[in-house]
């Protein structure tokens, strides 16, 4: 059985959303944190600290996402995360935002294959302190014409896990992932693969290991937040029920509101319900009460109506 992965999502799976899915489902092998971007003449910023903290991620499988395009500040901070005791790290070359983008790091990396090269060069030629894996998304524009390029440039460096978005930058999160991309990748590589993208059920997850028999795992971002109990199904065939996700979503409410506190909880729920919204396809007056509310008490009735009591 291919191993399971919750994705990044910058702002949605911190530690606590981590923690939650863990100690009401579980079933995830690996966590991924939200992208890291090292940080010049101090450790960890606070809210990185947070993230990183081993307290944070006991009893969980945690590999922290590492963002930037500086190989020498990626070394830096694989020291420091291995100094807190991480026994592997993932390097960003998918995210898609403008600001990154422009700075030629994430999928704006991938638009110069020969500073790629350059970063991986330096990159390896240290002693690193633990193995990295790669994140990436098939291309800029135009996979067709960019992905063997990409594919062929991490095939030739020790990278111990490529885990693909089958989607270009341009793309964002639309339109539909590039299968006949994925399999060249399938095809192409003998680095431990994993395929990412539009899994949103254990039925859509069976589908793409069947295709792709000897993927190493498969990672689920927005399908586990719309469906924590996704990875416990597919690892067992045990359906979250109602009574779980109201329990999931109280213990996540009340997780964040004591780290939070209310008014910061109540955006980072809206968040969270951009995604869970979708199992309520037919509750859009409660789902609008969910964007506009602005009080926990109106949060909470609005979230009853949706959860059930
Ligand atoms: C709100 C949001 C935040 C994301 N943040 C990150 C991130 O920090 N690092 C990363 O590699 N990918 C990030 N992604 C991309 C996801 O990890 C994943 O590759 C993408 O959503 C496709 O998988 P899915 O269809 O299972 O969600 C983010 C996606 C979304 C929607």
């Amino acid at each position: 059985m291919a191993q399971l992965y919750l994705a990044p999502m910058e702002e949605v799976t911190g530690y606590l959303f981590r923690q939650t899915l863990q100690s009401a489902f579980g079933g995830v092998d690996t966590y991924f944190t939200p992208f890291l971007s090292p940080v010049t003449g101090c450790a960890f910023k606070t809210r990185q600290g947070r993230e990183l903290d081993p307290s944070h991620n006991a009893g969980m499988n945690t590999v922290p996402q590492v963002l930037t395009n500086d190989a020498d500040a990626a070394v830096t901070m694989f020291q420091l995360l291995a100094d807190l005791g991480y026994r592997e790290v993932n390097l960003n070359f998918g995210c898609p935002s403008g600001t990154v983008v422009k700075k030629g790091r994430g999928s704006g990396f991938l638009r110069d294959p020969e500073g790629m090269e350059r970063f991986f060069d330096r990159l390896f030629s240290h002693e690193l302190p633990m193995p990295v894996s790669v994140k990436t998304r098939l291309g800029y524009a135009d996979a067709q014409a960019e992905w063997p390029r990409i594919l062929e440039i991490y095939n030739r460096y020790p990278i111990t896990e490529l885990i693909v978005h089958a989607r270009v930058r341009e793309d964002w999160y639309g339109g539909k992932p590039d299968m006949d991309a994925f399999a060249y990748a399938y095809e192409n590589t003998k680095l431990p693969l994993c395929y990412n993208g539009d899994i949103t059920s254990a039925e859509g997850c069976a589908k793409i290991l069947e295709r792709f028999p000897d993927l190493k795992a498969v990672m689920i971002g927005r399908g586990a937040v719309a469906n924590p109990g996704i990875f416990r199904e597919i690892a067992t065939g045990e359906v979250m029920t109602d009574a779980e996700l109201r329990a999931f979503h109280d213990a996540l409410y009340r997780a964040y509101v004591g780290l939070w506190g209310v008014k910061d909880t109540l955006f980072k729920m809206k968040e969270v319900w951009g995604y869970l919204g979708d199992r309520y396809p037919d509750a859009e007056r409660a789902k609008k009460h969910i964007r506009k509310c602005r009080s926990e008490a109106e949060y909470l009735v609005a979230a009853a109506e949706l959860l059930g009591k």
